[in-house]
């Protein structure tokens, strides 16, 4: 089974010398672990600089439309065009509605990308609670596209940011991750439910990475650790070393 190692960098570094140095770092470890996909989200401005290096590519954001008169935004037809295959889309960080985040969904599968669709909660809730953040978040998103999509459970009390973050224990990423694979077996059937990939996000690092792979997480999406290249390829290879156990 393919794990998923996904890096946020968010706004950093400052210059695309330092991404690039962090970018070559961490592709020699890329490239050297088969089952494991790993991407890596710069800010837009780096991405070209980025694009010969051996891992995968994907945006932070990207906007709703493909193209016309929207002032400072970034069209997911520009991503695909700079060589992502992914785009992170509803990051906590952004507090977008539901609404805005199933257009982007929508514009990001008709434009050729992977969305990262970021799934959370403000405080530690129940399978009942996540089940209604699912359905509001994915309303009337088509099994078709669900199917391209890859969904992170991101609790917003586990960013490593967040005032008292703390990372979520292996009880409650096992927990959510069941209640996230109920809702899509649920609302799409059994074959598109349990083919998507189910991510978990929030504070991980070289310590905690194995606890959320036993959970049962496909992988992870990290922030503050992708941008220090012997953590971050310390996760592929924990990674690499559990995707060949299961
Ligand atoms: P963190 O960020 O790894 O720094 O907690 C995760 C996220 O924002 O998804």
């Amino acid at each position: 089974m393919k794990m998923f190692c996904i890096g946020n960098w968010k706004m950093n570094p400052t210059t695309a010398k330092e991404a690039f140095r962090l970018g070559e770092n961490i592709a020699e470890k890329a490239s050297s672990c088969p089952q494991v996909i790993t991407v890596l989200c710069p800010p837009f401005p780096f991405l070209a600089h980025l694009s010969s290096l051996s891992f995968a590519l994907g945006g932070q954001d990207c906007f709703l439309e493909q193209k016309g008169a929207y002032t400072g935004e970034v069209s997911p037809l520009m991503l695909k065009d700079q060589g992502c295959k992914y785009v992170i889309l509803g990051h906590s960080e952004r507090g977008e509605s539901d609404e805005v985040v199933q257009k982007k969904i929508r514009a990001a599968v008709r434009s050729g990308l992977t969305p990262v669709i970021c799934i959370g909660e403000e405080k530690p809730s129940s399978p009942k609670f996540l089940h209604k953040r699912l359905h509001s978040r994915l309303q009337d998103i088509p099994a078709t596209v669900l199917l391209k999509s890859l969904l992170v459970y991101e609790p917003v009390w586990a960013i490593s940011t967040t005032k008292g973050g703390k990372p979520a224990t292996q009880e409650a990423v096992a927990l959510a991750i069941s209640a996230f694979r109920d809702f899509l077996v649920k609302e799409a059937g059994e074959r598109v439910g349990f083919a998507i990939p189910i991510l978990y996000g929030g504070s991980v690092d070289k310590k905690n990475i194995n606890i959320f792979l036993k959970a049962g997480a496909q992988g992870v999406l990290v922030g503050g650790a992708s941008l220090k290249s012997k953590e971050f390829t310390a996760l592929i290879a924990e990674m690499e070393l559990h995707a060949q156990t299961v």
